[in-house]
């Protein structure tokens, strides 16, 4: 599909996309966080508008204007993104996380604010495990045949993890990039692989967010059942 072409080939279908990174607290001033933008994820609301679906965007923190045209749900903790995403997705045809979602929470929220003890070194962190949303969406699927995509930020061995990953996730296509300090967090431009669990293997090079969003979309279109009428 030639960009700005605006095929509506996403017309009638309902797509949900998390967006952002989430925040677990610790007290009322502190959380543990991630560097995600969001902008891989608005980058995918804005195309999807444009190829004519219906889209919810679940955001997590994120900095950025509304896409216009879509249904935008914030949300700041993963087990409130889990909620928001369940929900969009029960009648969604396809669900693509690009939310980093963290995976521990801290075990206990002080009410209070935690303050330091005179002469004494802090108490360490507690953490607990948050539920892998991707996963569950995979497994349970709230319609046949809905689409799941899922993102994965590698630094090392970026294919062979990225292959074990989409395995382990159970979802249709995996998005790989691979992450270092200076690539991908807040950039504009991305560069990744997309696995496909029929085994099929695109590479994305170098460019804008808004020209890998639409090759997953292309990805995504030609995976979908033919409209129901
Ligand atoms: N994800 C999720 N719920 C979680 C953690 C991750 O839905 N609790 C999703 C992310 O939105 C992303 C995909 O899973 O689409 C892969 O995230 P990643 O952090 O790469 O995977 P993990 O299984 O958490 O593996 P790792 O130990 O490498 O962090
Ligand atoms: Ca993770």
């Amino acid at each position: 599909l030639a960009r700005g072409a605006a095929a509506p080939d996403l017309a009638g279908r309902h797509v949900v996309i998390s967006a952002g990174g989430t925040r677990e607290p610790l007290d009322p001033v502190r959380f543990l966080g991630n560097r995600s933008s969001g902008k891989q994820g608005y980058a995918l609301a804005r195309t999807a508008v444009a190829r004519g679906a219906r889209v919810t965007l679940v955001a997590a923190n994120t900095a950025l204007a509304d896409p216009a045209g879509a249904d935008v749900v914030r949300v700041g903790t993963a087990l409130q993104l889990r909620d928001a995403v369940l929900k969009a997705a029960a009648d969604a045809d396809a669900v693509v996380m690009a939310a980093a979602v963290a995976d521990f929470r801290p075990a206990v929220y002080a009410d209070g604010k935690i303050k330091k003890q005179e002469g004494r070194e802090p108490d360490p962190v507690a953490l607990v495990r948050n539920p892998d949303v991707l996963a569950e969406i995979s497994a349970e699927r709230a319609l046949k045949g809905q689409v799941v995509v899922g993102f994965a930020a590698e630094t090392d061995d970026v294919l062979d993890n990225g292959r074990a990953k989409l395995r382990r996730k159970g979802c249709d296509l995996l998005v790989v990039n691979e992450v270092g300090e200076s690539k991908t967090f807040g950039s504009e431009e991305n560069e990744a692989v997309i696995l496909a669990s029929d085994g099929g293997e695109v590479q994305v090079p170098y460019g804008p967010k808004e020209v890998l969003a639409d090759v997953i979309w292309d990805q995504v279109a030609s995976r979908l059942a033919p409209p129901s009428e």
